[in-house]
């Protein structure tokens, strides 16, 4: 048992080493064009709006450069942490709350409970079988009566896709109908949906995202 229990960190970490890689590159070629797009101001909105009343606290995971971590706090006047696997952080500073780096690997953060979590583009670069782990994780980090604000590649037909690049990141293209499902079997409902266009053409597929509000159902 324990020997499966190592070979699958082993195996995490693997995968966690390829999406580090991935993503150091991109920044490093400002291939980050998701950093500061106006689908991401989209994003913002869509969270800012779904926010719980009296939200103080918010974590951002996979933050990126820190802009919408930024961006949340002042429009929250919130306490922000973005979490990323890499320190590629050039947020401005907010004008209101306060928002601030944590650099490391999501299944490896702990805190104390917050309003609302944020997960803008990093879920779906995960590896399909630590989806179920990695919203578990959201659960213990979220207050009761939070909100987690997801925003995924929305697959153009029934089907999750996977589209992964050349050098082993994945991309999962979601359904609403696999998101919904992924959540409520960890007890979260949807409390709101937005299809955001991307206006750009992936391998013959106009790439849209899907963002949802979630909280957990009352039993
Ligand atoms: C597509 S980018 C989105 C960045 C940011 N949310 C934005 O919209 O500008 C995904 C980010 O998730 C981070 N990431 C991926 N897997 C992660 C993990 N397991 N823990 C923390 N961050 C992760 C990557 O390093 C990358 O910066």
């Amino acid at each position: 048992m324990q020997q499966v229990t190592e070979r699958a960190t082993g195996e995490y970490d693997d995968y966690r080493r390829i999406v580090h890689d991935s993503f150091q590159h991109w920044y490093r070629e400002g291939k980050d064009s998701w950093t500061g797009a106006r689908t991401n101001d989209r994003v913002a909105d869509f969270v800012c709006a779904s926010a719980p009343p009296e939200c103080r606290r918010v974590l951002d995971i996979g933050c990126g450069r820190g802009h919408q971590t930024a961006e949340i706090a002042t429009r929250l006047d919130a306490e922000v942490t973005g979490l990323d696997l890499l320190d590629v952080w050039d947020a401005p500073t907010p004008r209101r709350g306060t928002a601030r780096l944590h650099q490391g690997d999501f299944l490896g953060f702990a805190a104390d409970p917050v309003d609302l979590l944020v997960d803008n583009g990093c879920l779906h670069h995960q590896r399909r079988e630590d989806w179920p782990g990695w919203i578990g994780h959201g659960r213990e980090l979220l207050r009761p009566g939070g909100v987690w604000t997801i925003s995924c590649f929305l697959s153009p037909g029934s089907e999750v896709v996977a589209m992964p690049l050349a050098d082993g990141r994945h991309n999962w293209w979601l359904t609403e109908s696999a998101l919904l499902e992924l959540f409520a079997e960890q007890g979260f409902e949807s409390i709101g949906s937005l299809v955001i266009d991307r206006q750009f053409n992936y391998q013959g597929a106009w790439l849209k995202y899907l963002a949802v509000s979630f909280t957990q159902s009352e039993e």
